[in-house]
């Protein structure tokens, strides 16, 4: 499910709530606010899709029932509490109760930014794992969860199940959205480790001391150390391009002291969020050679063309059957809009897309361009798309349009054959060159 990340700000004043509402409103994010700790707990529930930010002095609940609350709901929930001037004490006991971190008034609204960024981030990784440890028990149910019949797709399916059955450690990248975080499931869930523990930390989410006990330990709240949690599995590191000097080089002990094969595999993920600076010039060449062993290179949406229509097509199938609605039919227009489409933010903004197609299709209003448009208009200015041949346009609209019959007269080839006009042997032409095959359908 696509999520938009918020934050939800919790104080009793008023005046407080408005201005760091605006203020991370003005930064990106989508802000909800609560005058107590009593009100927010009937706002906020486990799997909340976002953060909290709560003042810690209320009448009433204060901010540190509210935290032990929220951590007895959902203890990955990253809670952010404004402590007055000098409590250290306080701040000192929240970290204990598992607060994410906290902030001092008066604050500077730079932090307030930088921690919210930190703490979404995070949360949005949480939550995609959640999501994706419920289908953990099947390798052969995450491989169907990866749409996609481009060259790019077919050769990264045979990826995943050579690299799951080896044993050395992975390295995985890509832009934003592309799936890594999934082909990082997926490889574990297709091997041997799949009936041990996946775990997973973002380097980037966490203060490298913060990190290096959650990993190595020992812990302040008496929980194991990841290292050990992993024994056996796979430990993912996100992020890996944000390990500090010091933990690489740990990091670098444990792999060197595990021998061959390994008894954990690592598998680290890299988030080019800043392009010139790749992960080669982020790790030192040792460990960097050792993770990098096994590389994949997730391929941006744009670069697979062929994907984007059936993505969308596949993608808004699931999001009606999940609201109970129509998926919305794509015009020729509109298929080229979405072939066009920048997309900075690959299969996570495709995902989101359709779910919006969906619920806009099930009140009746509006057009995936103007879905398209409002997503450009709030990531910035955009990369020009790279041309694309027009046979390519062509050919993804045509498999598009069949595969669309195809699903909509339940694999009767004649009923489709009347439809488009198509004489069979054609039709049969066109399902062998798209890999479509009418037993899909039935
Ligand atoms: N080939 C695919 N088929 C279907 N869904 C996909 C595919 N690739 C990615 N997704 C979906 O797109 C979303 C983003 O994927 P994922 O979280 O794995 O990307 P990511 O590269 O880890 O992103 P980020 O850099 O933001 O962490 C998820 O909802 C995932 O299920
Ligand atoms: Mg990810």
């Amino acid at each position: 499910m696509a999520r938009m990340m918020k934050v939800a700000i919790v104080d009793d004043e008023a005046d407080m709530r408005q201005s760091i509402s605006q203020w991370l409103a003005l930064s990106g994010f989508d802000t909800e606010t609560y005058g107590s700790a009593e009100e927010a707990l009937k706002g906020i529930t486990a799997d909340f899709p976002g953060v909290v930010v709560s003042d810690i002095r209320m009448p009433g609940m204060d901010g540190i029932a509210l935290l032990k609350r929220l951590m007895g709901m959902d203890s990955g929930l990253p809670v952010i509490l404004i402590t007055g001037h000098g409590d250290v004490p306080m701040a000192v006991e929240a970290m204990r109760l598992g607060a994410w971190d906290f902030l001092e008034k008066p604050f500077n609204p730079d932090r307030m930014t930088e921690l919210a960024k930190r703490a979404t981030q995070a949360r949005r990784l949480t939550l995609d794992n959640r999501a994706l440890r419920r289908e953990l028990s099947d390798g052969t149910v995450l491989m169907k969860k990866l749409i996609g019949t481009s060259p790019a797709m077919d050769r990264l399916r045979e990826d995943i199940l050579d690299l799951g059955q080896a044993d050395g450690h992975v390295l995985i990248d890509g832009e934003t959205g592309t799936g890594k975080t999934l082909v990082a499931h997926a490889l574990h869930a297709v091997g041997p480790r799949a009936g041990k523990r996946f775990v997973t930390i973002s380097c980037a989410a966490w203060s490298a001391d913060q990190l290096a006990r959650r990993l190595f330990g020992p812990s302040d709240d008496g929980t194991i150390p990841l290292v050990e949690e992993a024994r056996g599995g796979t430990l993912c590191l996100e992020d890996i391009e944000a390990l500090s000097g010091a933990l690489q080089a740990r990091l670098l002990t444990l792999i060197n002291d595990q021998g061959t094969p390994p008894e954990t595999r690592i598998v680290a993920i890299c988030n080019e969020h800043a392009p010139d600076k790749t992960v080669e010039d982020a790790l030192r060449p040792d460990l960097y050679y050792r993770l990098g062993a096994m590389k994949i290179t997730l391929p941006p949406l744009r670069a697979r063309g062929e994907d984007i229509l059936t993505l969308f097509t596949r993608l808004s199938e699931q999001f009606a059957e999940e609201y109970g609605c129509e998926a919305p039919s794509v015009t020729a227009q509109e298929a080229a809009q979405l072939l066009q489409a920048p997309w900075p933010g690959n299969v996570r903004q495709l995902v989101n897309i359709a779910e919006r197609a969906v619920l806009q299709n099930r009140r009746g209003s509006g057009s995936i361009a103007s879905l398209l448009m409002a997503d450009n208009e709030a990531t910035g200015p955009q990369l020009t798309t790279e041309g694309k041949p027009l046979k390519e346009y062509v050919e993804a609209f045509e498999r598009m349009l069949i595969d669309n019959t195809m699903r909509r007269h339940k694999g009767s080839i004649v009923a489709v054959m009347e439809e488009l006009c198509l004489p069979r042997r054609t039709l049969n032409e066109k399902m062998a060159k798209y890999g479509l095959s009418r037993a899909d359908y039935v």
